[in-house]
């Protein structure tokens, strides 16, 4: 008996080696922690519980038959917890064929996406890997479509998280495409579904691995992730502080968390955080982080289309989206990616139950030849999709602008918002007043114009019209902002709307 308990030691011993000392050591050598060690610092202290450490591939081809078989296959797979939640989750292991997809690879990820999918957790997935097992053909093309099928038929059911922490390339990017948020780990981290040597065969483009596809490229032009962090410990980190906000799944509502910080606490520095002269910018984030519980908001897409600020917080320890527009870029116009940005936030957060708190300073979508040809027709029409198709409580707060069609889409009572506020400062408009006067009053003369600028400015660019007609439900003070949102969160708790039935609605994509 003795024997057979030592033997199993042994053989976990081995496994828990994976590709061995010398490519642990040079995994480590580039600042990368191993699968083990990554899942160790993901999950809470000996909460880890590990399924099929014993598979092996089962590959022939190539001398696969003769190579060395390692337990586990390439990929640690299991689940345990994050702050007592339960959390599924896979990580590749590169120093086992660099961690790269077999058929028995796969299996272990989908008997693990089956899993989370049956128990309504969470599952997170941390990539590190050469893509298709080469020696494998089409067998590993299988297995991956396995996966990406498990990872749709997921989607707004579990929340999906994806972090990248090496390489992620051919087939092991689709994964992660389809999952809620991609994480990238600075420096030691790129994606793209082909690497430089076939760009350079096809395109004759000369790139490097991270002008292609590193964490710089997908936070900040491609927008293919939703952050980046510095290293390993960092990206896990914060990826539990990320899952602290989210919700089981969605029908279990959002996390309760205790909070010290009172509802009704209000912030006098909010009377002035709206400068005199309505073009001067100010920052939207010291209002977020003066609402919120704790000053606590975990921003998503931080590094793409600045003019929209979008993340989560919590108001009475109870999760919120925050959308808001950023008057310090671009003066918080809404362009084609801005309009993007919000539609795919505001839509993860109509999957998921999580309320949505929308602070308005817009002057209008952005005009030119560049935006058009984009198709902003198109990405504006997803933001106002995404707000108008929402059934979870929406509260609104227009500080400032609130011009054009970016009036009826940033969450307006029109399209389906529960309740609307505006700061006394707020101006809610076709157009800023001189550019309406001087298309109604053209032709005339400079004083005219000044004379006729004043009478627009003093009818429409205040709250009062739209308050007039119960477009705003009423005028607050900035100070106590978070006080009137919290209450109005407090009341949408029962929101209960119907839907007509369809099989899926078509969004403009
Ligand atoms: C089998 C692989 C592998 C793969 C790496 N290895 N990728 N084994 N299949 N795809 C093995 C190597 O042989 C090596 O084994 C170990 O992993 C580490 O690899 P290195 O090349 O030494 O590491 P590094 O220099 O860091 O380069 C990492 C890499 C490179 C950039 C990922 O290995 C690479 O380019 N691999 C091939 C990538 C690729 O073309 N994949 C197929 C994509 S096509 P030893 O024994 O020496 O440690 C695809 C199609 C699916 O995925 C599409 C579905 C939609």
């Amino acid at each position: 008996m003795k024997d057979i308990l030592e033997q199993l030691e042994d053989r976990r011993a081995g496994a828990r080696l994976g590709g061995g000392e010398r490519r642990i050591e040079a995994q480590h050598k580039r600042g990368k922690l191993t699968a083990r060690e990554r899942i160790e610092l993901l999950l809470d202290k000996d909460s880890f519980e590990e399924f099929d450490m014993f598979v092996q591939h089962r590959a022939v081809d190539f001398g696969m038959d003769k190579a060395e078989k390692i337990p586990g296959d390439g990929v640690v797979t299991g689940w345990g917890t994050v702050n007592g939640r339960t959390v599924f989750v896979f990580s590749k292991d590169f120093t086992v064929f660099g961690g790269s997809l077999s058929e028995t690879h796969a299996q272990k990820i989908i008997k693990i996406q089956d899993m989370a999918l049956k128990m309504r957790a969470p599952i997170v997935g941390l990539f590190d890997a050469g893509g298709a097992r080469i020696q494998e053909g089409v067998a590993a093309l299988g297995g991956y479509g396995e996966v990406f099928k498990r990872n749709v038929q997921a989607s707004g059911v579990i929340p999906q998280i994806s972090v990248i922490m090496g390489p992620c390339a051919g087939g092991d990017v689709y994964s992660p495409a389809i999952t809620d948020f991609i994480f990238m780990v600075r420096d030691t981290s790129y994606m793209f579904v082909t690497g430089p040597e076939v760009v350079k065969t096809v395109t004759n483009e000369t790139v490097t691995s991270e002008e292609l596809g590193g964490a710089k490229v997908h936070t900040s032009k491609s927008s293919v992730a939703d952050g980046s962090f510095e290293n390993d410990v960092e990206a896990l980190l914060q990826v539990r502080r990320l899952i602290d906000f989210l919700p089981a799944n969605n029908t279990v509502g959002v996390p309760e968390w205790p909070s010290f910080d009172v509802p009704d606490r209000v912030d006098m520095s909010l009377d002035t955080l709206v400068p005199d002269n309505p073009n001067k910018p100010y920052d939207i984030k010291e209002l977020i982080l003066k609402v919120v519980d704790e000053g606590d908001f975990f921003e998503i897409q931080q590094a793409y289309a600045g003019n929209i600020v979008t993340g989560f917080a919590r108001i009475e320890g109870r999760t919120v989206g925050i959308v808001a527009n950023q008057p310090m870029v671009l003066a918080g116009v809404l362009d084609s990616d801005a309009s993007r940005k919000g539609a795919r936030f505001v839509r993860y957060c109509d999957a998921f139950e999580i309320p949505i708190v929308t602070l308005v300073d817009v002057p209008g979508f952005l005009p030119g030849t560049a935006q058009e040809y984009g198709g902003l027709i198109k990405h504006g029409a997803k933001l106002l999709f995404a707000y108008s198709e929402c059934t979870v409580p929406l509260v609104t707060v227009i500080t400032r602008k609130a011009f054009g069609g970016a009036y009826d889409v940033m969450a307006s009572k029109h399209i389906g918002a529960d309740v609307n506020y505006a700061w006394p400062t707020a101006q809610i408009a076709v157009m800023g007043a001189k550019g309406a006067v001087e298309i109604i009053f053209r032709g005339m003369d400079a004083d005219g114009i000044a004379a006729k600028t004043k009478e627009y400015e003093d009818r429409f660019m205040s709250p009062f019209v739209a308050a007039e007609r119960g477009y705003v439900d009423e005028v607050i003070m900035p100070h106590s902002t978070r006080r009137r949102v919290a209450r109005a969160l407090a009341m949408l708790r029962t929101k209960s709307v119907e839907r007509p039935w369809r099989k899926h609605d078509n969004i403009p994509l």
